[in-house]
């Protein structure tokens, strides 16, 4: 992989679980940058452990979603695809920045804020969360982070820390830029649409999994909350319905205003089917492709090597370059 011709992108998914409907579009903004741009993946194993998992669910959850990144379109041939725990360099740099990072700083954080406010298992990587994931961006001098609103704040503090990291000793990092999106069709939970849909909600309902049956699809969408107007638009508290229009929208690549049209005087049940039927036809491959992929475990194998050698050709060269600047004697290895 040569760096420096095409522009950079790399981006970070957490194994916490079955990626649902909202990740998927994400990954598929992801499929699409391939075209375009060197593409580091990364599974970000080490953010997962600043929640206590089981051994056995962290290995799980890490091999199949490499196997469904790669089933939903990320081509190893094209992208480099690794863990993060397999690139030491990231946990030398975390630290090294740690000490470039103000406390206030990471007290600011709204993330932290938010996950330490139950006051249940408040670890310091969950302090120090955002300095892992500047120095998985920094590490490989990255040119764009497709970041969501929830990840915004990390990049701004990644970009204020290259900057400080540049001006104390001398010109190192790439100061990152956000990759934002022209839709912002962000998929919210299906029970409360306030809310992210997340793989970590205790509601199984609020999401779809990308590997749901057809039948629990086809449940969850009846259940999925509305309001009782029946009219598939756009209206003051309408945000369930809107939240199934976008979701449709964003599968079918129907503009909104279409999908508004092509529900008009239709009832909710009509369209929640429809919208059943797309997202079972757009998972369905995906998933049996997934079960293809998840059998050859040496073709996983190969994969996740491959995507931390390519990463390590580079990270390696910052890290060195960074302990230069900084001052330590040479590494010998
Ligand atoms: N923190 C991100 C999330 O939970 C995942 C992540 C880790 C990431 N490192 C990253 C995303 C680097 C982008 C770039 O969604």
């Amino acid at each position: 992989m040569k760096l420096g011709i095409r522009k950079s992108i790399l981006s970070g998914i957490q194994p916490s679980g079955i990626p649902t409907l909202g990740n998927y579009t994400v990954v598929k903004n992801w499929v699409g940058f391939q075209e375009n741009f060197e593409c580091l993946f990364m599974i970000a194993d080490l953010h997962s452990i600043t929640v206590q998992q089981e051994a056995i669910k962290i290995r799980e959850n890490s091999l199949n979603l490499l196997a469904l990144l790669i089933a939903c379109g990320i081509d190893p041939n094209r992208a480099s695809i690794f863990f993060q725990s397999h690139v030491s360099d990231h946990c030398s740099l975390s630290w090294i920045l740690s000490c470039v990072t103000s406390i206030g700083e990471l007290f600011r954080m709204t993330q932290f804020k938010e996950k330490s406010e139950n006051k249940i298992n408040v670890n310091a990587g969950l302090f120090t969360y955002p300095v892992l994931m500047a120095a998985d961006i920094l590490l490989y001098k990255t040119n764009f982070v497709p970041v969501g609103k929830d990840q915004k704040q990390h990049l701004e503090l990644t970009r204020d820390l290259a900057n400080r990291f540049n001006r104390r000793y001398g010109n190192t990092f790439i100061v990152p830029e956000p990759y934002i999106f022209e839709s912002s069709g962000k998929i919210m939970s299906l029970q409360n649409p306030s809310k992210k849909m997340s793989k970590s909600d205790k509601n199984e309902n609020s999401f779809i999994s990308l590997l749901d049956s057809k039948d629990k699809i086809s449940k969850k969408i009846k259940k999925s909350v509305t309001d009782s107007e029946n009219c598939v638009c756009h209206g003051t508290n309408k945000d369930g319905i809107e939240n199934l229009m976008n979701i449709y929208s964003s599968l079918t690549k129907k503009s909104l205003k279409e999908v508004e049209e092509e529900f008009y005087g239709k009832e909710y049940g009509v369209f929640k089917r429809l919208l059943t039927d797309v997202i079972v036809a757009e998972f369905e491959p995906i998933q049996k492709k997934f079960n293809e992929i998840l059998d050859d475990k040496i073709y996983l194998e190969k994969v996740y090597k491959e995507g931390a050698y390519n990463a390590k050709q580079i990270s390696k060269k910052t890290l060195d370059e960074v302990c230069e600047k900084i001052g330590f004697v040479g590494r010998c290895d």
